[in-house]
């Protein structure tokens, strides 16, 4: 269920560590948890063990989580095209494997295992929980060498809960798979969404000239977040207008090499959130013989891009976009609407209210 060890099967023998397990053994949370796949209401809060520090974990007190696409995926099994077997072995065979969804958290401190010297009761921190999940529940343990940092002081724990989804996957690839240099021209199809919006932002921050993809209604927001210019696919579709670009990201994954290498400038780079396993296998045989590249990936996350999505949050270069807040007893409401795939950015579950 939780990374934690429970207490009594903990080997922790220091004194703070005997405190924490003193405090919190039979002591239960709030959570929001799964036992089957299927639609929203399999999700159901009950009440769970909290889990306990081991010597070098903290334990947050989670004040804000989201829900978010792979949430949506790991509680449905909706997978894209091809990726059905691949998502069983990652989420659970016949059930799922953890409990307890959730991929990223902001809150505070509560306690400290015996060896940690990172952090302190009372820290404001956020974390990427990944797909460990179990980040929508009041309690939430993290090694403190993982992905996670302080939050800065002009970041609320909303935002900061909403960094890490998005974040992680506008740096890895437009950095280190795009490789985006200044005046690069980027075009983000689906530029509305969790990763979309991350995406336009940071593309702009690297000093790319952005246009964003999206629906009509999402017009205003995709330029008020920095996008140079906006295409309405519901209108016109960027494939057939004549113009290139260095780099495309398919965040909607509607974009496949086939319709958009046309689009792409001579060395242009096709970097695929989002595609069917067909398309990326596809896409790679044929890129190769190309000039352009296609890439795929799943972004990954560490204390450094952690480090770097706070020093970006407090610079206020990537604000998180937040459409909804929920409670977590209105956590079935919250996954009905990420099904919906019409979320402007991310969806935020409030576990502390203000
Ligand atoms: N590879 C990785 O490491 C990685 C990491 C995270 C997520 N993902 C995947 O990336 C996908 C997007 O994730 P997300 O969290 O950003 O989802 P999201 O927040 O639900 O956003 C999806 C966006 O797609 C847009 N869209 C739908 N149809 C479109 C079309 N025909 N053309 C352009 N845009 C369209 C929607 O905008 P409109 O309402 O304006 O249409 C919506 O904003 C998910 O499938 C997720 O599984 C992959």
């Amino acid at each position: 269920m939780l990374t934690g060890r429970s207490a009594d099967q903990s080997q922790c023998s220091g004194r703070t560590t005997r405190k924490i397990r003193a405090g919190m053994k039979g002591q239960t949370m709030k959570a929001a948890v799964y036992d089957r796949y299927g639609p929203p209401d399999v999700v159901y809060v009950d009440d769970v063990e909290i889990p306990v520090p081991e010597d070098e974990q903290i334990l947050i007190r989670v004040h804000a989580t989201t829900v978010n696409s792979a949430d949506w995926r790991a509680r449905s099994l909706e997978l894209p095209p091809g990726f059905g077997p691949i998502g069983r072995l990652v989420f659970g065979v016949f059930k799922p494997r953890h409990r307890i969804l959730g991929t990223e958290i902001s809150g505070v401190v509560e306690s400290v295992g015996n060896t940690v010297s990172k952090f302190k009761p009372g820290d404001r921190v956020f974390a990427d929980c990944g797909t460990g999940f179990g980040g929508h529940a009041e309690y939430r343990v993290i090694d403190e060498n993982g992905p996670l940092a302080k939050i800065p002081e002009n970041v609320s724990f909303e935002e900061a809960a909403a960094l890490c989804f998005g974040g992680t996957v506008a740096l890895d690839f437009l950095q280190l798979h795009g490789k985006i240099q200044p005046g690069d021209r980027v075009l983000i199809n689906g530029a509305s969404g969790t990763t979309g919006t991350a995406l336009v932002q940071l593309a702009k921050h690297f000093g790319g000239h952005v246009t964003g993809v999206c629906s009509s209604s999402n017009i205003e927001l995709v330029k008020s977040i920095g996008a140079d210019e906006v295409i309405d696919y519901t209108v016109d579709d960027f494939t057939m207008n004549g113009r290139v670009y260095d780099i495309i990201v398919d965040t909607a994954g509607t974009a496949p090499w086939s319709r958009s290498k046309n689009s792409l400038a001579e060395t242009g780079r096709l970097l695929i959130v989002l595609g069917s396993f067909s398309d990326i296998l596809l896409s790679r045989f044929r890129s190769q013989r190309d000039g352009k590249k296609v890439i795929d990936a799943v972004a990954g996350s560490s204390p450094e891009r952690c480090q770097v999505l706070a020093d970006l949050a407090e610079a206020r270069k990537f604000t998180p976009v937040i459409d909804r807040t929920y409670s977590l007893d209105e956590i079935v409401e919250a996954h009905s609407y990420v099904d919906s795939g019409r979320k402007k950015g991310s969806v935020v579950i409030k576990i502390v209210p203000d």
